[in-house]
């Protein structure tokens, strides 16, 4: 996605340099850090409204979305943040500063988070590290803390900063100097960094952002590519496979990022609940991407499941590691705080899979957390977090895992 996007480049890095020098910041200390890394001790759960609205957004559409979240009971299960994407930029005035588009926000921003803050709610804004957003509206380039006293008097609580025309810049510069840019202003505003995974985020950002997408963006579909030309946008599959390697980089406060939520969006039921399911087990934020205002009773079953979002949401904070894997069959397991765990069964293929699991035929065991489980020297109770039922491991485990699918299990010592 480089070519396309990377329009032009140079100086940011300088310039970014000189706006610290006249303000005359120190980097931000470790209070800094832990304030920060308190937005997200739990990777973030909201709404974002690109992959359904793109472009076609307006104040409405976020009020009616601030409302359906709570009257849904999405609010209760979790979801925090109201995201608005890209496009809701006017112009800047004489001085400089951003303001929204007047037609499609004619009451501000200011307003708008009223509005949300008051259902309980937060609200999150984007912007690019260019002079140009993805969408080719004005980006923060050489504005940075400019526009971050905008958000902050706006009382913006979330900042998604992505990555189009940024030839020539420093990833990890562009992405300091909005962090920089976000604790000057005075409020914490959560800092998800949108770079494409390009530069490795996962080696320098966890104390830059909350979050950094580790890949190019989502494409509702299971196991597919959907090419742009200079780029391609990624189905669920293609997705999890390239989180390979970065479960480490992961912990509270600093999350890999799948990227947004395709549930509702046209896969079918078996695949939305395996993408939500393998968004919860590899801690990605989850932020919804689908309409809330009208929603199949299944899509709101799927994410509005308790028990899936609890385990996305274990204080723990341990990323899944998969431990077995046979043709189309992974396993995946994830330890949960107080000495329980998340397993989950994902069927890649075609067809329903009727499978067996000798539990005892398989230690569970992982380097990160240093946790284990010998299933010969403990009993564990099982619950399917899906379908509510119980098992536990002294029985050989014999399910079907739906076609494009998964099984997934919370086991707690008997
Ligand atoms: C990039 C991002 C997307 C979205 C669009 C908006 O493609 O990766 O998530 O924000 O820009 O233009």
């Amino acid at each position: 996605m480089t070519a396309k996007r990377r329009l032009h480049g140079a100086l940011a890095g300088a310039l970014a340099a000189a706006q610290l020098a006249c303000i005359g910041l120190a980097a931000p200390g470790a209070a800094w850090a832990q304030q920060a890394g308190g937005l997200a001790a739990t990777p973030q759960m909201g709404w974002n409204s690109w992959n359904k609205f793109a472009c076609n957004i307006d104040e409405k559409l976020i009020r009616e979305t601030a409302d359906a979240m709570v009257k849904l009971g999405l609010k209760d299960v979790g979801y925090q943040y109201i995201n608005i994407d890209d496009c809701w930029h006017g112009s800047r005035d004489a001085d400089g500063n951003m303001r929204p588009d007047p037609q499609r926000f004619p009451s501000g921003m200011k307003a708008l988070a009223d509005y949300v803050h008051a259902r309980g709610l937060k609200l999150g804004i984007y912007s690019d590290v260019g002079a140009t957003t993805c969408g080719g509206r004005p980006g923060s380039r050489g504005h940075e803390y400019q526009d971050a006293r905008s958000y902050a008097a706006w009382g913006i609580d979330y900042v998604k900063y992505d990555w189009c025309d940024s030839k020539g810049l420093n990833a990890v510069g562009a992405y300091t100097t909005m962090r920089d840019a976000i604790k000057a202003s005075g409020r914490p505003m959560l800092l998800s960094i949108c770079e494409w995974g390009e530069n490795k985020p996962w080696e320098w950002a966890q104390d830059v952002g909350q979050s950094w997408r580790t890949t190019g963006d989502i494409y509702p579909c299971w196991d597919c590519e959907m090419n742009h030309g200079s780029w391609s946008a990624l189905g669920v599959l293609r997705i999890l496979d390239k989180q390979a390697g970065l479960r480490k980089y992961a912990g509270p406060g600093h999350w890999n990022d799948m990227d947004m939520l395709e549930v509702g969006m046209g896969m079918t039921e078996d695949e939305d609940r395996a993408h939500f399911s393998l968004w919860a087990m590899l801690n990605s934020p989850l932020i919804l991407g689908n309409d809330l205002r009208s929603m199949p009773a299944p899509v709101q079953g799927i994410i509005g499941r308790r028990e899936v979002i609890a385990i996305n949401q274990d204080p723990l904070g341990v990323q899944a590691l998969r431990f077995y894997n046979q043709g189309q069959v992974e396993l995946w397991a994830k330890p949960l705080a107080g000495d329980e765990w998340a397993v989950m069964i994902l069927n890649r293929g075609e067809a329903p899979l009727p499978y067996r699991w000798d539990w005892k035929q398989h230690r569970i065991s992982d380097d990160l957390s240093k946790r284990e489980v010998d299933f010969n020297k403990d009993t564990w109770r099982w619950q399917d977090a899906w379908t509510g039922k119980r098992g536990d491991t002294d029985k050989r485990l014999d399910v079907t895992v739906p076609a494009h699918g998964v099984v997934l299990l919370r086991l707690k010592k008997a």
